[in-house]
């Protein structure tokens, strides 16, 4: 009371004392003034982000996420505010931008967070696997449920990609998929239901590691080339290379895979069936497009397995071999690819080791 007698101004002494004592419980902005890893947060949209009908801002996503301040001081800006398929690829090529952009402005910040509608958030993943040049953390993360559902788990998501984002285990890993206390490698994971909470799996090769209580652990690492190790570069980029996927069904016609080509494909992904090459009633379409200079990739429609180079003939006739990829990842690959070379057999080499 002394020390308040000899404030000159008592009403503006205790304002200041309760602020003092509220920053201290953490009552007030916690992540202002300590020294926790700072993590971009970069929103998008998606399930994650909506209550009911209702879109929420990065913030009130962040505002969602109980214990944040403990792990890591996020730093929030909306990217866009939309379901993932609503996305185009030139704003995937702008976010890419902005994530280097980003780290290549701020040598002090660990890592991102980027939140993605789930339905095509495998496909965003990779891409920024293949285009983000860093080996920072940046974590791809979504939800099942909305906001407003029961048993809403974004929140428990987002917690788990900050820490896994604040890890410094996760740097050089590339991009890194979190749901479900799991972490994924873009380059592997893959949507596998569309509606069950446990729908992200790398089936075959499984979880790269887990988010625990205590910490977060992890058990391998990718060893094909990504982020600051592709050869890939966007920056200069307007746009992306149309490439089709073309599915093989028995009695497929090679009427849609010529049109493709006359619509302006640059390249094209048949998905086959097993690790059958012939192409079944494909084949005269794929010759079509062959002699028009459409790079052409296998990869097989069955969810894993590897379909190896043809021979060198064939790969000079622009027939790739899409190695384990599925249609999805292998596009988007080769749509990266086109924007380097037209030489199949150089296309075959990233094929190889991406
Ligand atoms: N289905 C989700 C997606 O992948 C979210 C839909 C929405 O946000 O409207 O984007």
């Amino acid at each position: 009371m002394g020390m308040l007698r000899r404030f000159k101004n008592p009403p503006v002494f205790a304002l200041v004392l309760t602020a003092v004592l509220l920053g201290a419980l953490g009552g007030i902005d916690s992540w202002a003034d300590n020294d926790l890893p700072r993590i971009k947060f970069l929103a998008t949209g998606g399930t994650i982000a909506t209550r009911g009908g209702t879109r929420l801002s990065a913030e009130e996503v962040l505002e969602m996420v109980p214990g944040l301040q403990k792990y890591a001081r996020p730093e929030p800006e909306q990217f866009a505010n939309i379901a993932s398929t609503a996305m185009t690829l030139d704003q995937w090529v702008q976010l890419a931008n902005r994530i280097n952009a980003v780290f290549d402005a701020d040598a002090g910040l660990t890592g991102a967070v980027i939140t993605s509608g789930t339905d095509s958030l495998e496909e965003l993943a990779y891409f920024l696997h293949l285009t983000v040049k860093t080996t920072r953390p940046v974590i791809v993360v979504g939800s099942m449920r909305n906001a407003g559902a029961p048993g809403f788990e974004g929140s428990a998501n987002l917690l788990d990609a900050f820490r896994v984002a604040a890890s410094t285990e996760s740097r050089g890993k590339g991009v890194l998929v979190v749901l479900n206390d799991e972490i994924n490698s873009a380059r592997e994971v893959t949507k596998t239901d569309a509606l069950r909470l446990q729908t992200f799996q790398s089936r075959p090769y499984g979880i790269l590691g887990v988010v625990d209580p205590d910490r977060v652990v992890y058990y391998r690492e990718p060893v094909k080339r990504h982020t600051q190790k592709t050869e890939f570069d966007v920056a200069a980029l307007t746009g992306l290379p149309r490439v089709d996927i073309m599915m093989f069904y028995q009695g497929a016609s090679s009427d849609l895979l010529r049109a493709a080509v006359d619509a302006g494909a640059k390249g094209i992904v048949i998905a086959v069936a097993g690790a059958d090459l012939t192409g079944g009633s494909l084949a005269p379409g794929i010759a079509y497009a062959s002699r028009q200079g459409v790079m052409i990739v296998a990869a097989t429609r069955t969810g894993s397995g590897r379909i190896a180079a043809l021979s060198s003939n064939r790969v000079r006739e622009g027939l790739i071999g899409g190695e384990d990829l599925t249609p999805l990842k292998a596009r988007i690959l080769l749509m990266l690819a086109l924007t380097r070379t037209h030489s199949p057999t150089d296309i075959q080499r990233m094929f190889t080791e991406y």
